[in-house]
């Protein structure tokens, strides 16, 4: 054999060695968790044979505690591209059975090398988490690897999609590197997220938990929002990130792919003509107007568990990718609360960043009052979601279909904060507050003194809503541009956005916002 032949064999015996990762046994017990292995999930995220493995040589270069008898090929991370439906994303997958996945400097300085790539070139990344941690033996080293890769995370934040899948432990300050990113998928009893584990928790506070209670998935999907998606299964996840991915442009400077549309653009749904309840205590649920006049009916829901007074996702119109942002009847009357704007705020902030046009359906009675709110600075969560709307230049497109009450009011997307197109429903009331309440303060003498003050109290709400509660003086100041027939509100919605499509808008340049966090 010749020398060259025999390199080339060594060639193919060393990356044979190094997608073995930490060897058999290690990817038996990776398996036995329920767990993949980073090639697998990579091979299942990307498109068929299209991933280039980069660094696949790499090895720590640590000597405490005797790790230097010790290392593995590609150090406990595989990093490359690949392609998702032939467009190009940047990608790493921790892998846990080198170190348990534990974070090295030379890890790090793969990830970095991945990162400024993906932003060299313009295209996402896709990190897929599993791991222990910082590599406890590399000390400081390990920790400056995790500053480097959250200075690259918020360096990119707004010019590349950044797209996390938390698929094992996810603990301390490594946390954060997912929650820089634009969206985190949680995989349910396999993974979980917390700064501090429950040994910690328990000498700390005394606080019996389980890592599922304290930082599972659903745990983080329904009471934190740190995760976007919980899914059942890896494969589920890894599904989810091939679609999120469909509805994004490659970066900042791109338009999300317009993709063929086969469902008529003016189709009418005579159903929406005769979903609003007679009575306004009544609710309905806005899905199925969601579901009604996008493209297909295919809505990708976007922290589909948490804060469900608000609905956020992803869908099309035409085959554009639009964000949709939607009051809830059906929970809290649809009220805006804490939580509910924030999850609103970061979605509109997303979509804005990425040039996909928001498209907003009003239903919403105001912000929810009392003191839970209040300690809780409803005052600036709420500010949150009126600086994402105001200073989006996106096209917005608001429908408003019911209530339309106060702050709230201004906050979804008013003509007042920049909305191009305003359409209400005949149905649609905008006033500074509903009947009732009105009535209570504006009225209050004439309605105690009245011989009968419930019916007095009857007939000045029934003079309000006639006055208020309709679309039309809205209307009459320009602030609603249209009163559309429910049916057509697909339609309608087209043919703004198609307008919209060459919208240019700027803000004032400054350094960077300040906004009320
Ligand atoms: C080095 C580690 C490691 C770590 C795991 N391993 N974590 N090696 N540094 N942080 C190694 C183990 O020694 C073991 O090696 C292999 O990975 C698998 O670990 P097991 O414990 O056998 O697996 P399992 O029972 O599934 O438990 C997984 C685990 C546990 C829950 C993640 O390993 C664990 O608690 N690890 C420590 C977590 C931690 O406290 N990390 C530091 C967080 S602080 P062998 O050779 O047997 O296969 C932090 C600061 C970051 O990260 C700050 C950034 C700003």
């Amino acid at each position: 054999m010749s020398s060259q032949l025999e390199k080339v064999k060594e060639l193919i015996a060393l990356r044979d060695q190094a997608r073995l990762g930490g060897g058999e046994k290690r990817i038996e017990s990776q398996h036995k968790k329920g767990k993949y292995t980073a090639r697998e999930r990579i091979a299942m995220l990307l498109d068929e044979g299209s991933f280039e493995e980069i660094d696949m040589f790499v090895k720590h270069r640590c000597t405490n505690f005797g790790i230097d008898k010790e290392s593995f090929l590609g150090d406990g991370i595989v990093t490359g591209s690949g392609t998702i439906e032939g467009r190009l994303v940047y990608v790493y997958a921790q892998d846990f059975t080198v170190f348990g996945g534990s974070l090295s400097e030379m890890l790090a300085s793969k990830i970095c090398k991945i990162m400024d790539q993906a932003m060299k070139v313009g295209v996402p990344v896709i990190g897929l988490n599993d791991s222990g941690g910082a590599r406890i033996q590399e000390g400081v080293n390990a920790l400056a690897g995790y500053a480097e890769i959250f200075q690259r995370n918020i360096l990119a934040s707004g010019v590349i999609p950044q797209i996390s899948g938390i698929f094992g432990p996810c603990a301390g300050g490594s946390v954060y590197s997912p929650a820089l990113t634009d969206f985190n998928i949680m995989t349910k009893g396999t993974s979980y997220m917390f700064l501090t584990g429950p040994k910690v928790v328990k000498t700390v506070t005394g606080e019996d938990v389980t890592q599922e209670q304290l930082g599972g998935a659903t745990v983080h999907a329904t009471k934190s929002g740190v995760a976007h998606f919980a899914v059942d299964t890896e494969e589920e996840g890894l599904n989810l990130i091939r679609k999120l991915i469909s509805f994004m442009p490659q970066n900042n400077m791109e338009e999300a792919p317009q993709l063929i549309c086969s469902d008529p653009i003016d189709r009418l749904e005579s159903s929406l003509n005769d979903i609003i309840p007679d009575s306004p205590n009544k609710s309905y649920d806005m899905y199925e107007v969601i579901g009604a006049i996008v493209d297909n009916g295919e809505f990708l829901e976007v922290h589909r568990d948490y804060a469900q007074n608000i609905i956020t996702g992803f869908a099309r119109f035409n085959g554009i990718s639009v964000g949709i942002v939607a009051n809830q009847p059906k929970v809290m009357a649809g009220c805006l609360d804490s939580n509910a704007s924030r999850k609103a705020a970061r979605f509109v902030r997303f979509c804005d960043a990425f040039n996909i046009p928001l498209v907003t359906l009003v239903d919403v009675p105001g912000f929810l009052p009392g003191t839970g709110q209040e300690y809780n600075g409803v005052i600036l969560h709420g500010a949150k979601l009126l600086y994402a709307y105001g200073e989006a230049t996106v096209p917005k497109v608001t429908v408003t279909l019911r209530k339309s009450y106060g702050g709230a009011y201004c906050v979804m997307s008013s003509k007042h904060l920049r909305g191009d197109v305003n359409y209400a429903w005949p149905t649609a009331e905008i006033a500074v507050m509903g009947p009732a309440g009105a009535v209570e303060i504006i009225f209050a003498k004439e309605v105690a003194s009245a011989e009968d003050p419930k019916a007095a109290a009857a007939q000045k709400e029934e003079e309000y809503r006639k006055a208020f509660a309709n679309p039309y003086n809205a209307a009459r100041y320009g602030y609603i541009d249209d009163v559309i027939e429910p049916r057509n509100t697909r339609f309608r919605i087209i043919r703004a956005l198609q307008q919209l499509q060459t919208k240019k808008l700027t803000n004032p340049a400054k350094k960077h916002d300040n906004l009320p966090l």
